[in-house]
């Protein structure tokens, strides 16, 4: 999956169009999956993130129709999944259908002129592994959009903001995900060798750059294969505690919480769980700018640190670990990683550590063997650099 080149990927998918639809399509667009250096669970309250968006990306093949029907299919997936756009809902067309319908509907609820589509999809974003392959189902689909009905969005900064916004409404109303839209923003803003500062208040971005390949390191990510169980609502159940917490403080996000003042603002909090959500919080926010420094003064070991302290709060504070993230990131620090963290909403999924070039496939094996120690699924560990965002291929 993950060795085919971009266009391989670009030539299969228009070939299953047309076996699929019996023409050829108007395009290929794509759009990155990611990983967030730093910054977890912070984007729903308001705070700071920072992903990058990855080589791996999902294609949408697409052409316009005229008559209001939305026909997609994928590689991945068997048959056709039909629906009308006039009928698409949390229900209709259900399933992973309800990403691509729901990009459209959004873009419809938002006073653009949107037809029908044939959407034929392939993707080397692995599925499941937390590395954002819905945000980059949605954000290729609504590259196509955007182009295949002369919206215009994906020419300037604000356009590529719009059609992220789309993207989240389609997954929180129609897929009903109550993310909270880094996904996305990483999808259609990332460039390639940076990092996107985002800036969930204010909706502000800056571009960081990151090249780790320059100081002769590698990110490393490793996708656990552990199962996410439970995911919706453990993840509703961390964003609903948070939005109780900022009503019980009497403030809108807790962003507006300065890290001086956090321990008093604790005080003020009825239970010990509801505290540490916070303390991860405030703390995580508060890591984002630390490494934003760090990164534009080369400083890789304390970025290192900061990966060690943000895993601990997500594990202890946040609770949203489980046990492989917790073994591959303590595996990875004790190959020699300068440091390793879950990444994502967590409860599996994949983490990612830096390790000199030298270590990697070292550090890969030394997990992988950890986890067949522990009778675990064998993870799949691959290196990534910050690559570009959603764009025409074809
Ligand atoms: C998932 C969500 C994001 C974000 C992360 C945690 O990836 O889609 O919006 O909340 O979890 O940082």
């Amino acid at each position: 999956m993950s060795d085919r080149t971009p266009g391989e990927v670009v030539r299969s998918v228009t070939s299953a169009f047309e076996r699929t639809f019996g023409g050829a399509p108007t395009g290929v667009w794509s759009a990155p999956g990611r990983v967030n250096l730093i910054g977890e669970h912070t984007d729903y309250n308001g705070g700071l993130c920072l992903p990058i968006a990855l080589p791996r990306r999902t294609y949408a093949a697409a052409a316009r129709r005229d008559d209001g029907v939305l026909r997609i299919a994928s590689v991945q997936q068997d048959g056709v999944v039909e629906v009308a756009l006039d009928d698409v809902s949390p229900e209709l067309p259900g399933g992973w259908g309800s990403y691509v319908a729901g990009v459209l509907w959004s873009l419809r609820r938002d006073g653009l002129s949107v037809d029908g589509l044939d959407v034929l999809v392939d993707s080397t974003v692995p599925l499941g592994a937390g590395l954002s392959s819905s945000a980059a189902l949605e954000c290729a689909v609504a590259a196509a959009a955007s182009d295949l009905f002369d919206l215009d969005l994906l020419g300037s900064p604000e356009g590529r903001e719009r059609l992220a916004a789309r993207c989240v409404e389609a997954e929180n109303v129609i897929a009903g995900a109550p993310t909270g839209g880094m996904d996305q923003s990483a999808s259609l803003l990332c460039e390639d060798a940076a990092a996107l500062l985002l800036d969930c208040r204010s909706g502000e971005t800056r571009h960081v750059p990151f090249d780790l390949d320059a100081a002769g390191h590698v990110l490393l990510v490793t996708d656990t294969r552990a199962e996410h169980a439970l995911v919706d609502g453990q993840y509703a159940a961390r964003r609903d505690a948070c939005e109780q917490a900022a009503r019980e403080l009497g403030i809108e996000t807790l962003r507006e919480i300065d890290p001086a003042g956090l321990d008093a603002a604790l005080e003020r909090l009825g239970s010990d769980e509801v505290r540490r959500r916070v303390r991860h919080v405030v703390t995580e926010i508060e890591r984002v700018t630390l490494a934003v420094a760090a990164l534009e003064s080369d400083d890789l070991e304390e970025i290192g640190r900061l990966f060690d302290a943000s895993h601990a709060s997500l594990r202890d504070d946040y609770e949203v670990s489980c046990e492989e993230l917790d073994l591959a990131t303590a595996t990875a620090r004790s190959e020699g990683a300068l440091g390793a963290r879950m990444t994502g909403g967590g409860f599996g999924g994949s983490c990612i550590a830096i390790v000199s070039a030298a270590d990697a496939e070292a550090v890969a094996t030394a997990i992988a063997t950890a986890f067949r120690g522990e009778g675990l699924t064998a993870p799949v560990s691959f290196t990534v650099t910050a690559s570009g965002p959603a764009a025409r291929d074809s």
